[in-house]
């Protein structure tokens, strides 16, 4: 086994902003210096806040304000730090300020549960990954609480620590001495599963355990690291098909490591018997390659479906590069790939290879969950479409961090394509009003009777404007 070299303690895991001020200050050795420990008995003893393990399940409204006043602080820190002034009354007021925030972050730590006390010990490098895979953290949260360590595997600890420069004390191009990884509360909260996941042999092929990273990732515990191991590739791997046919061609059976889908070959995710039990059934008809859309026009009394011609043509030669946000193997960015728009597809792996036949393809994945920050600047991408994956199921909250990051991400005049939204006719009033809050222009827009069902559920579809914003 390799002998690890030790971590530096890990300071504040929740609050980037005041870690960047906090890696910047002239303060810096002191906090690193500091140990945080912290009497767990006030949060477990008298307060029904406290679950079974000693672990604190706290309201979000309340993790949110702590958050917030980190943030806050942050400000008034950062602000502090770029007064020039020598007075001796700034400097002892930037001292009190850092003061409390430091206890806030070491309150956040310990209410989150998630601050490592100390360096795990390396006896979990050896891959347990065979035990059951469960959400629920039941029976392992105590005994690592107790134990003074909220993850184990050494592999996870290494991963969270802000990881400095290699020459210490020097600035990066990004204008840091460390670069601190975006994980944190989520993964806090799943500490055992993100251990599992953490634990494998080192410099040899990494477990076949997609489906555990990607529990993880729906758990916003995201994104996930593992810098020892190999990916695991079908040992059959043969070469795709070239671009001119793989849009349109079932990828070979050899390219997917069939191991964690109930289907075990292309056949069966095609065949109509096991729609059922696929897991898929948002996109049954998915995996029929040869099954082109947006191309025909229908009776717009009866249809939501847009023509991607009737779309692109709102704005000849405008639209070149977007998102397709949806359950799709990437039919939509092949036939806009025909149109000469570049398409990046955007879903998870609903219990069968979405990502890989998209790739497969000749496509670009995008392999995000709901509700993250997507991985685009702002005002970038000419279009962003979606269709069936959001619906009557999402709650306006969740929808409007959705839409507000493809806000976003959309450039100025760019446009919103969503197509063929459903949910029951009462909700409808509620969904339209959170789409109408963007304050798009409608271009094109659509309500009509959903047929499938007792004719209670309503299609949606619309393509909307970006406006340009001062
Ligand atoms: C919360 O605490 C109070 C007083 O300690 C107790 O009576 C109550 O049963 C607790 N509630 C829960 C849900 O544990
Ligand atoms: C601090 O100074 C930097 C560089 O001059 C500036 O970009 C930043 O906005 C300032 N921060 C605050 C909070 O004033
Ligand atoms: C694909 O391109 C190759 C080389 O350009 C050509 O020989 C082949 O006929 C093309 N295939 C199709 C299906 O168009
Ligand atoms: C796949 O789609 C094509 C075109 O719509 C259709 O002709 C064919 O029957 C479908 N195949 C299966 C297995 O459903
Ligand atoms: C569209 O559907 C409606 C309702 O079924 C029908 O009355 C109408 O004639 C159709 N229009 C066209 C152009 O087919
Ligand atoms: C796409 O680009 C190719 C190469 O520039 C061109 O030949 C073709 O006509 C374009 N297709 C469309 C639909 O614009």
């Amino acid at each position: 086994m390799q002998k690890e070299s030790d971590p530096k303690p890990f300071k504040c895991l929740l609050s980037t902003m005041l870690c960047a001020i906090l890696l910047v200050s002239p303060l810096t050795v002191f906090i690193f210096g500091f140990n945080i420990s912290y009497p767990q008995s006030i949060f477990s003893s008298n307060s029904n806040i406290s679950n079974s393990h000693g672990q604190i399940a706290l309201p979000d409204s309340l993790h949110s304000e702590i958050s917030h006043l980190q943030i806050q602080l942050g400000f008034l820190l950062e602000q502090l730090h770029n007064e020039s002034s020598e007075s001796k009354a700034i400097t002892k007021f930037s001292d009190q300020v850092l003061h409390i925030a430091i206890s806030l972050d070491k309150i956040a730590n310990s209410l989150s549960g998630s601050y490592p006390k100390s360096p795990p010990s390396a006896k979990n490098e050896i891959s347990n990954v065979d035990q059951d895979f469960s959400d629920s953290e039941e029976g392992e949260g105590e005994e690592q609480f107790m134990g003074g360590n909220i993850f184990n595997s050494g592999e996870t600890y290494s991963y969270i620590s802000p990881k400095p420069n290699r020459l210490i004390g020097k600035k990066n191009f990004l204008g840091v001495e460390a670069l601190t990884p975006s994980i944190g509360l989520a993964c806090a909260k799943m500490a055992s599963n993100l251990d599992r996941f953490m634990s494998y042999k080192i410099h040899s092929t990494c477990p076949d355990d997609w489906q555990i990273a990607q529990k993880l990732v729906v758990h916003g515990c995201d994104p996930l690291p593992r810098r020892r191991c190999f990916t695991k590739s079908p040992p059959h791997y043969t070469k795709p098909f070239p671009i001119n046919s793989s849009l349109w061609t079932q990828p070979s059976d050899a390219n997917i490591l069939w191991n964690n889908y109930k289907c075990r070959d292309y056949s069966c995710l095609v065949s109509k018997e096991t729609v059922d039990q696929r897991g898929f059934f948002k996109c049954s008809s998915c995996f029929n390659i040869s099954q082109r859309g947006w191309d025909i026009p229908t009776n717009e009394s009866l249809s939501a479906e847009f023509t991607i011609a009737e779309v692109l043509g709102l704005k000849p030669e405008e639209i070149r590069i977007g998102l397709d946000f949806s359950p799709t193997t990437g039919t939509f960015a092949a036939m806009m790939r025909e149109k000469n728009v570049t398409i990046a597809s955007s879903t998870l792996n609903l219990g069968a290879p979405f990502n890989e036949v998209i790739a497969l393809r000749g496509l670009l994945p995008l392999y995000t969950s709901i509700g993250s920050r997507l991985p685009f600047f702002d005002n970038t991408l000419d279009i962003i479409h979606s269709t069936l994956f959001l619906d009557g199921w999402i709650g306006a909250e969740l929808l409007q961090f959705v839409l507000f990051d493809w806000d976003r991400v959309l450039r100025p005049k760019g446009l919103l394509w969503i197509d063929r939204f459903f949910c029951h006719k009462e909700a409808m009033k509620l969904y339209l009003q959170e789409f109408n809050r963007l304050g798009y222009k409608p271009l094109l827009w659509r309500v009509v009777p959903k047929n499938d069902k007792l004719g209670d559920e309503l299609f949606f579809s619309a393509v909307l404007e970006k406006p340009i914003r001062g």
